[in-house]
């Protein structure tokens, strides 16, 4: 019963430096050795319900999942997030959901190949210019990644709008660092509705987002054409005009069929509500590709001889041409390999978090309504009972066989969630990571700056403290 398992776990407390990964990987294995898979743990004044079981994962996502929701997020997070795909729930997250899966199609992103390897060069490029005579040169890689994956999700979001879409993001992406101060003030209470300087700056930047966003929606409506976009090598379409087109096909059905319009407004998206989206994937979609692709790089830098492997599987695969086609990405299953152990050994969302709708059984546990239940997907990529003993090595091997095949449990690997509330931006976040490395692999070796300090920091995602500085050797 669940109140027995919280008066076990109310005796533990964390240490301070709870944030540092392998402290925080050391309590959950020692908390599992002595309560099971499943046991309590208190954040703050909340209780929550562990569960680190694949065969009860299986349950939350998949086969009991219309038990299951995702919990509300704290005001500040929410507001940063939008309210949009993330945190939606019930009907409206699966009508969103149904009109924004076609954008995120693999064939539709393969399109943005050559747009992403533009943004990509322009990188690289500079990273040759700040190089000495000898072609050596050290990177703080996180940063330059965070700005890659900014523009990228930029592009992918607006297109043919980079411009202002771009100015738009760049205000989102301020407003979440007065935000990200302000949440560390949560303690104040009422702080977020305080005139405070800072307040009013983060204030101001949401209107200004939203005003801008309005604008470029209603510019993109007028001169966004009735008719439903044919696909081409040409206009790849972009976020923003796959979900207008979804609202005037929507429309231009009703002109058609005469149906009634309870039916329209409850089967297209309102400005509004793209506005929310349009926040929602610059949130989801920046930070975690940056961090998939700096651990990566820190990974390979560590492990020169895999470093080697995936150099000499690129240049065989793409030969002359400086930037990957779409065939040549399909066929780099070595860096595939070496992405998923990446996933699996420094997931960038360290957990999901959901709460039981109604009361519910779940393997030997009854869990009354309202329970709070997270899954610690870092502990559960870390558990030598489902990985080996080598669980800690990075090893892409394991992943030969693909991902279902690698852990003794499918269930074990879980970097982009499961079941129908997986991540939409798996496809883009796996695209852009094998097309950033291989172009990098193509052009640089590299290596760990003796700068660097080893210190995997949870902060909503998983970071490297102390950055991430590489040292890079021209080709
Ligand atoms: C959901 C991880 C990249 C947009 C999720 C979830 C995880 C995740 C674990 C499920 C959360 C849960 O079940 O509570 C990641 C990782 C990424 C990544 C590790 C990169 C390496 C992206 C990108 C985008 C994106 C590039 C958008 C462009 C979303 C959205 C959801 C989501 C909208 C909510 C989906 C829904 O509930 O329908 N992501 N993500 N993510 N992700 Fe990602």
């Amino acid at each position: 019963e669940l109140s027995s398992l919280m008066s076990k776990a109310s005796s533990q407390t964390m240490p301070l430096s709870h944030n540092i990964l392998p402290r925080v990987l050391s309590f959950y294995h020692h908390w599992k050795k002595i309560y099971g898979a499943s046991f309590v743990v208190w954040f703050g004044h909340t209780a929550r319900l562990t569960v680190a079981d694949p065969v009860l994962i299986r349950d939350i996502f998949i086969t009991k999942s219309e038990y299951f929701e995702k919990n509300e997020s704290p005001p500040l997070v929410k507001k940063l997030e939008g309210d949009g795909l993330l945190s939606l729930k019930g009907e409206k997250w699966a009508h969103h959901r149904k009109i924004l899966t076609p954008t995120f199609h693999i064939e539709n992103l393969k399109l943005m190949i050559p747009m992403m390897g533009n943004s990509m060069g322009k990188m690289l490029q500079e990273w040759s210019k700040m190089s000495s005579n000898d072609g050596k040169v050290e990177i703080e890689v996180s940063e330059w990644f965070q700005n890659l994956a900014e523009d990228v999700i930029t592009r992918t979001a607006f297109g043919s709008s980079y411009e202002d879409g771009r100015a738009i993001y760049q205000l989102q992406a301020q407003q979440m660092v007065h935000a990200t101060e302000a949440y560390q003030k949560v303690f104040i209470p009422g702080y977020r509705f305080l005139p405070t300087k800072k307040n009013r700056i983060s204030w101001r930047l949401d209107k200004e987002i939203r005003k801008s966003l309005m604008k470029l929606i209603e510019k993109r409506r007028r001169n966004s054409s009735i008719d439903e976009g044919v696909l081409s090598e040409e206009c790849p379409n972009d976020l923003l005009e796959l979900m207008i087109k979804a609202r005037l096909k929507e429309t231009r059905d009703h002109h058609h069929l005469h149906t009634n319009t309870s039916l329209i407004s409850s089967s297209t998206l309102t400005v509004h509500e793209i506005v929310e989206e349009c926040k929602t994937i610059f949130f989801a979609g920046k930070h975690t590709t940056s961090n998939l692709l700096t651990w990566t790089t820190v990974l390979l830098a560590m492990h020169p001889r895999w470093q080697e492997l995936a150099r000499e599987e690129v240049l065989r695969v793409c030969g002359a041409r400086d930037t990957p086609t779409k065939d040549d990405i399909a066929k780099l299953k070595t860096l595939g390999m070496i992405l998923n152990e990446s996933l699996r050994l420094y997931p960038p969302a360290v957990a999901a978090i959901r709460r039981a709708k109604v009361d519910v059984q779940l393997g030997e546990l009854s869990i009354p309504r309202g329970t709070e239940l997270l899954i610690p997907i870092v502990a559960v990529h870390h558990d030598p009972e489902l990985w080996g003993h080598d669980v800690n090595d990075f090893n892409p091997v394991r992943f030969a066989r693909g991902v279902g095949h690698a852990a003794r449990h499918s269930m074990a690997f879980l970097p982009f969630g499961l079941g129908s509330r997986r991540c939409i931006g798996q496809n883009l976040a796996i695209l852009q990571a094998k097309l950033a490395i291989a172009m990098i692999l193509q052009r640089f070796t590299f290596d760990l700056s003796p700068n660097y300090q080893h210190a995997p920091n949870v902060q909503m995602l998983l970071y490297p403290q102390h950055g991430a500085p590489i040292l890079f050797q021209k080709l």
